[in-house]
This record gives C-alpha cells, structure tokens and sequence, in this order.
C-alpha cells in the first residue's frame, strides 16, 4: 500500500482529521460549517488516495480528485473550497487561498501531539516530512529534536498561518477577541520554543 493512501486510513489525513477540520473551523469562524461545506471538508483531501509521495509533485495535486467530485455533486463554490485548501496546489494553478485553508491549517491542535507521531510514523508520513528540509525552523532534519518537539513546533507555525489567513480574510468581524488572544499565544509559544532551540537568541 502506498504513503498516500496509508496516510487516509491511519496517518496525518485519517478520517478523523476530517472531524480536526470541522472543530477548527467552528473555533476559527465562530459557525459550524453548513452541509455543503461538511461534505467538501470530507472530500478535501480524498485525492491522497495511491499517492506515492505526500508533498511532492502527485501529492501536491491531492485536492484536484475531492474538487472534481464537489464540481458535480455539491457545485462550483464548492469545488474552489476544496481546491482553495492546499497552499500548494492553490500557488501551482494559480488560485486563491479558501476558507478551508485555515481550519485545515489548525486542525492538528485539536488532537494530541503523541497520537499524530505514533500514527505518522506507522505511514512513514513522518520519515518523510523530517527527510525534506524546507529551511523550517526547527530544521526538520535534524535528529537532535524529538519527534514530539518537532510537531508541536511545526502545528503552532501551520496554527498561526491559518489564524492570519483567517484574520486577513474575515476580520473585522469575522473573528473574536478570543482568536486574536490566541494567535498572541501562538506567537509567544513558537518564540519560545525557538529560543529554547537555540536558533534564535533570547
Ligand atoms: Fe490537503
Ligand atoms: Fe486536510
């Protein structure tokens, strides 16, 4: 069985992230998504399935199969939804970012760090994002820092991107002064964190 399709039934995109995505989006938003936006939440990240790699250039295009399947059963809006999700794929083709992008960035603090590495590293999804050095901080590739510590580090950064593209994209009044204190934590935490790594000083 490949990674991509590993990673649907038990990994990083199992179907409980999808129930991550949803609590994300009433968290970032302040509304639980419709129906219609339910089911493009469900299908967003389908088209993993027999994916061979996860961030490379077939599972970059991971949105394309779940936004073809919303195009003929949910419609249009909610084909760009989906395909809105992936910075990746949105950035290839030239679209916008959607409301997905947030929750599905926030959706990892809403499950417990140690059970995203126990299952990640059955995939071999966490293998492989440590192997890529994408100049993130921490530097993925070095085995100095935990598993642990890695992914706490890395779910706050992907948390405060989502959190600014919410902000950017429904502020003023689309988020509570709860959000914004919480993105004010992100911010303190990372920096903490970083500076406790050494890499940027105190
Ligand atoms: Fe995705
Ligand atoms: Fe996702």
């Amino acid at each position: 069985m490949n990674i991509g399709t590993k990673s649907l039934l038990f990994g990083a995109h199992w179907p409980l992230h999808n129930v991550a995505v949803t609590l994300a989006w009433k968290w970032l938003y302040g509304t639980w998504p419709t129906v219609r936006e339910l089911a493009a939440i469900v299908l967003h990240d389908v088209g993993y399935v027999g994916c061979p790699e996860m961030d490379g250039p077939v599972g970059t295009t991971h949105p394309r199969l779940g936004a073809e399947i919303a195009r003929h059963m949910l419609g249009e809006d909610m084909a760009r939804l989906i395909e809105g999700h992936s910075k990746g794929f949105a950035e290839a083709f030239g679209l916008p970012l959607s409301r997905l992008y947030g929750p599905d960035k926030c959706s990892h603090m809403f499950e417990p760090i140690c059970w995203y590495v126990f299952r990640t590293r059955l995939t071999g999804e966490l293998k492989m994002y440590r192997s890529m050095n994408h100049g993130a901080s921490p530097r993925n590739n070095d085995s100095t820092i935990l598993d642990t510590e890695w992914f706490r580090i890395i779910r706050l950064r992907m948390a405060r991107a989502g959190i600014e593209h919410a902000i950017k994209t429904t502020a003023p009044d689309g988020l509570g002064e709860s959000q914004l204190k919480f993105a004010d934590i992100l911010d303190s935490v990372d920096a903490g964190a970083r500076v406790k790594k050494g890499e940027v000083p105190a």
